[in-house]
């Protein structure tokens, strides 16, 4: 059984790694802030399992952290902890700045101190996997081909530029000091246990609480959408598979516009919770002020990670969405 300190593991994504290592009879040691964007009852499945551990507190603590690598023996990090929402980032990024960039680099650097005592063996296993985001390749026009793990950084937001910053001290730990550590930057994640702040929940919360559902200017925005779970299988194999060093991307190879994506919820719904009056969810839509600097297009190649670790999506967009839309009517997450 091996032993993994799990980052930002009560939020959307680590959640699903999370549930994903438990049930491989592996030891997952949650290391969370537990800040507004963490829910406990994305670890409800696992809490009390012998195989699972929580612990409350900061990346950005050195004692704390080196106190975790040692007595629980962490043979794999992987790391989710982040500030995640550009609109927040806007409009107060130093938050972003302290988590985001500082907690990286104490992360990484009580992980070399530890790593560099380990024994020869339990050294050449061990992995640092950092998650990271589309986002920091910056913006695509409509005919620029897709990004792939050799775009050069162009990030737009405060949200990007901090997650860029923290791959590049990734990289700079990796190419310095010989840690062990693979980078994987992702498309839009969509699935269970996502924030309610986010695209998808908002929309459905909105829809069926009668609210209005904002669109961002004219909706024409493209992203290139990914299940959770599909992604958290992904990582795996990522630090299963994957060389030391490398980045990895991966997409959904479903690119959306945000209008678009609103309506075909609000067309699930339609179906499954149809409006009193029985008109369309859709003419809820409303269109509000664009966010600024909002970046316009995202999609992501997965040629290296079909290539070199196997990856595909596997179920189409339309299955898993209407999968998601169910799960939040039925876990009362948007009501
Ligand atoms: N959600 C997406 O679509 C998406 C896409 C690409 C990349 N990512 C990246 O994936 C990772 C996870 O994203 P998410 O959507 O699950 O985020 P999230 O906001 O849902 O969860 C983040 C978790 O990190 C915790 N956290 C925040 N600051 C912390 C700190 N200083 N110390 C310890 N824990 C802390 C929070 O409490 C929360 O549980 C992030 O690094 C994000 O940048 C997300």
């Amino acid at each position: 059984m091996k032993n993994f300190l799990i980052t930002g593991g009560a939020g959307f994504i680590g959640s699903h790694f999370v549930l994903k290592i438990c049930e491989l009879g592996q030891r997952a040691v949650v290391l969370d802030k537990l800040t507004y964007a963490a829910d406990l009852k994305n670890l409800s499945a696992v809490e009390r399992n012998s195989n699972f551990k929580l612990i409350e507190g900061d990346i950005a603590d050195r004692e704390l952290v080196l106190k975790i690598l040692r007595e629980e023996k962490i043979d794999f990090v992987v790391n989710f902890a982040a500030e995640s929402h550009v609109d927040n980032s806007i409009a107060a990024p130093e938050n972003f700045i302290q988590t985001n960039i500082v907690g990286t680099f104490n992360l990484l650097n009580c992980t070399l101190d530890y790593w560099k005592n380990l024994d020869a063996e339990k050294k050449s296993e061990f992995r640092f996997l950092h998650i990271s985001t589309d986002e920091v390749y910056g913006s695509l026009s409509l005919t620029d081909p897709k990004f792939t793990e050799e775009n050069p950084y162009r990030p737009n937001s405060p949200y990007s530029a901090s997650k860029a910053a923290s791959d590049h001290l990734v990289r700079a730990w990796f190419e310095t000091y010989g840690l062990p550590t693979i980078t994987t930057n992702c498309s839009n994640n969509f699935g269970p246990h996502q924030h309610r702040e986010k695209f998808i929940p908002t929309v459905i919360s909105s829809a069926i609480n009668g609210r209005a559902i904002p669109i961002y200017g004219n909706g024409k925005n493209i992203r290139d959408w990914i299940f959770v779970r599909d992604h958290a299988d992904g990582i795996y194999s990522a630090l299963c598979d994957g060389k030391l060093g490398e980045t990895y991307c991966f997409g959904g190879n479903c690119e959306k516009e945000n209008l678009d994506l609103a309506q075909e919820i609000c067309g699930i719904l339609d179906e499954i919770k149809p409006r009193a009056d029985g008109t369309s969810y859709a003419k809820q839509i409303s269109f509000v002020t664009d966010r600024l600097g909002h970046d316009k297009r995202y999609a992501i190649s997965n040629a290296k990670v079909e290539r070199e670790l196997g990856f595909k999506p596997t179920r189409s967009f339309s299955e898993r969405l209407k999968e998601t839309v169910k799960w939040y009517l039925d876990a009362k997450r948007a009501v």
